[in-house]
C-alpha cells in the first residue's frame, strides 16, 4: 500500500512555483497576485481563505484578502467582483464558497472575469474544460489529477467511482478522469444520494473518489482488494480530546480501508494541500496569460 502524500507534493509543486516566480523577480517582472473574497465568518471557509493567503507568501505571490461581513448583499458583491476584474494588478480571484443565502451563487460566480476565474467555476471555463480546451481546472480535481500523475497511478481502462456530484469537485472529476490522457481514458460512473445500492457499484471500482462529506463513509467491505483510494472528505467532527475542539476526518474509514488499497490519500494531508498548490499554479497561468497580452 502507498500513501498519496498530498503534503510532500505540494511542497514539490510550490518549490517548482517559487522557482518560476524568483525568474519573474530577477527579470524585473510583475509577480502573479491573487485575491480571496470571504463574506461572513465560517470558520473553516476563514481558515481555508487563510491556508491560501500563507501559500501565496509561501511562493512569493502578492495576495489580498477581501473580508465582506455576513450581511453582504449580492449588489454589493457585485460590486467588489467588478473592482476585481478591472484592477489591473490582481491576476486571479476566487469568491470562497459557500455564500449567504441571500446571495444568489451562480450570479456571482459569472459575474468573475473568465480570464480572472481561477478557480474554473465560470461556465465559460467550465465549458472549455469539458471540450478538453485548455482552461483553469478546478484545483481540487486538479490537485487529484496532479496526485494520480507525480505517482503514476495508471488510470487508463480503469473503472472510476466519483462519489458526489458537487459543482466543486464531483462533477468536474468525473468529467475529466473520462477525458483522453492521462491521467483519464477511465470508465466513469458518478454516483450521488438517489444512487441505488452504492456498495454494488463501489466494490466494482478500480479506482474511488470520495467527496461526499460523510465522516467514515467509504468502509473496507464496501470495496475490493488493491483499489485506489482519494478521499476528499474535510468534516469537522466535535472532539473535546482536541484543542481545537474538533477532529478533521474524511470520508473514508482509513485505518480499515487503508489494509485493502494499492493507494490511498490520508486526510489530513492528501488531497487538501494539492487543492491550495493547485490554486497557485492557476494563478500563475493566469499571470503567464496576462503577460503574453501584456495586462
Ligand atoms: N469552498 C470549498 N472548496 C472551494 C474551492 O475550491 N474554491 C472556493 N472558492 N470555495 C470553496
Amino acid at each position: 500500500m502507498t500513501i498519496l502524500d498530498g503534503k510532500k507534493v505540494s511542497n514539490e509543486i510550490k518549490d517548482e512555483i517559487t522557482a518560476e516566480v524568483n525568474k519573474m523577480k530577477a527579470n524585473g517582472e510583475k509577480v502573479p497576485h491573487l485575491a480571496a473574497v470571504i463574506v461572513g465568518n465560517d470558520g473553516a471557509s476563514l481558515t481555508y481563505v487563510g491556508s491560501k493567503v500563507r501559500a501565496c507568501e509561501r511562493v512569493g505571490f502578492e495576495s489580498t484578502m477581501v473580508r465582506l461581513s455576513n450581511t453582504t448583499s449580492e449588489v454589493e458583491l457585485l460590486d467588489k467582483i467588478e473592482e476585481l476584474n478591472e484592477n489591473k494588478e490582481i491576476d486571479g480571484f476566487i469568491i470562497q464558497l459557500p455564500l449567504p443565502p441571500q446571495i444568489n451563487t451562480q450570479k456571482v460566480l459569472m459575474a468573475v472575469h473568465p480570464d480572472k476565474d481561477v478557480d474554473g467555476f465560470h461556465p465559460m471555463n467550465f465549458g472549455k474544460m469539458a471540450l478538453d480546451m485548455s482552461t483553469f481546472i478546478p484545483a481540487t480535481p486538479f490537485g487529484i489529477l496532479e496526485l494520480l500523475d507525480r505517482y503514476g497511478v495508471e488510470t487508463k481502462g480503469k473503472h472510476t467511482v466519483v462519489i458526489g456530484r458537487s459543482h466543486i469537485v464531483g462533477r468536474p472529476m468525473s468529467i475529466l478522469m473520462g477525458r483522453r490522457g492521462f491521467p483519464g481514458n477511465s470508465t466513469v460512473t458518478l454516483t450521488h444520494s438517489h444512487t441505488k445500492n452504492i456498495t454494488q457499484i463501489t466494490s466494482q471500482a478500480d479506482i474511488i473518489i470520495s467527496a461526499l462529506g460523510i465522516p467514515n463513509f467509504l468502509k473496507a467491505e464496501m470495496i475490493k482488494d488493491d483499489a485506489v483510494v482519494i478521499d476528499v472528505g474535510i468534516t469537522r467532527v466535535p472532539d473535546e480530546n482536541s484543542t481545537k475542539g474538533y477532529v478533521i476526518t474524511g470520508d473514508v474509514d482509513f485505518k480499515n480501508v487503508s489494509k485493502k488499497v494499492s493507494y490511498i490519500t490520508p486526510v489530513p494531508g492528501g488531497v487538501g494541500p494539492m487543492t491550495i498548490a493547485m490554486l497557485l499554479k492557476n494563478t500563475l497561468l493566469a499571470r503567464e496569460r496576462h503577460r503574453a497580452s501584456s495586462i
